[in-house]
């Protein structure tokens, strides 16, 4: 897909209806899972959504839609492992070239993988997949960061991150 500003417009439409639909609910479970539903149902071709969330050490699976999943990922593996250690996006635009990529799916052909970083640390991942090979491109980088830090913005981690030992 290109860098249309069609594909600009959904991310703004997508931003405002996540504001409404976090505006006044700061639970991280509750608005995440809200996130993943709202990404899932709205970005097309896309057949995979949701979070991996620190926890002792590891990414555990958290709120999500699509296909059950595969529960933990340990850092450094696999695209969300990779993600979360290097604490920077990862757009994959075919998982078979992707050395140690984590098959949850063998329908899914393209990624993206973006951290959560809350309060100075790593928190966890937000993961999109699609059928498609080189779904994923620029746009949506900026437009899934986007979506990201506003879900970030207004989710209180502290409670729901205070009993786990940190990711890094
Ligand atoms: N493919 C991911 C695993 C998570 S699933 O795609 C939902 C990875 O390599 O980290």
């Amino acid at each position: 897909m290109t860098d249309s500003p069609s594909k600009a417009n959904l991310y703004e439409r997508l931003l405002r209806q996540l504001r409404a639909l976090l505006e006044g609910e700061t639970d991280f479970i509750a608005n995440a899972a809200n996130t993943a539903a709202l990404g899932y149902h709205n970005l097309p071709d896309v057949n995979w959504a949701g979070f991996y969330l620190c926890r002792g050490g590891q990414l555990v699976l958290g709120p999500f839609q699509g296909k059950p999943a595969c529960q933990r990922i340990a850092l450094g593996r696999g695209v969300c492992g990779a993600a979360a250690g290097r604490k920077t996006t990862i757009l994959v635009p075919n998982v078979c070239e992707f050395p140690d990529h984590i098959a949850c799916d063998s329908a899914s052909k393209s990624e993206i993988a973006v951290p959560l970083i809350g309060g100075g640390r790593l928190l966890g991942v937000f993961d999109v997949d699609s059928p498609t090979i080189s779904r994923f491109d620029a746009a949506d980088q900026r437009g899934i960061e986007a979506i990201v830090a506003c879900f970030l913005k207004n989710s209180k981690c502290d409670n729901f991150f205070a009993s786990v030992p940190d990711c890094d």
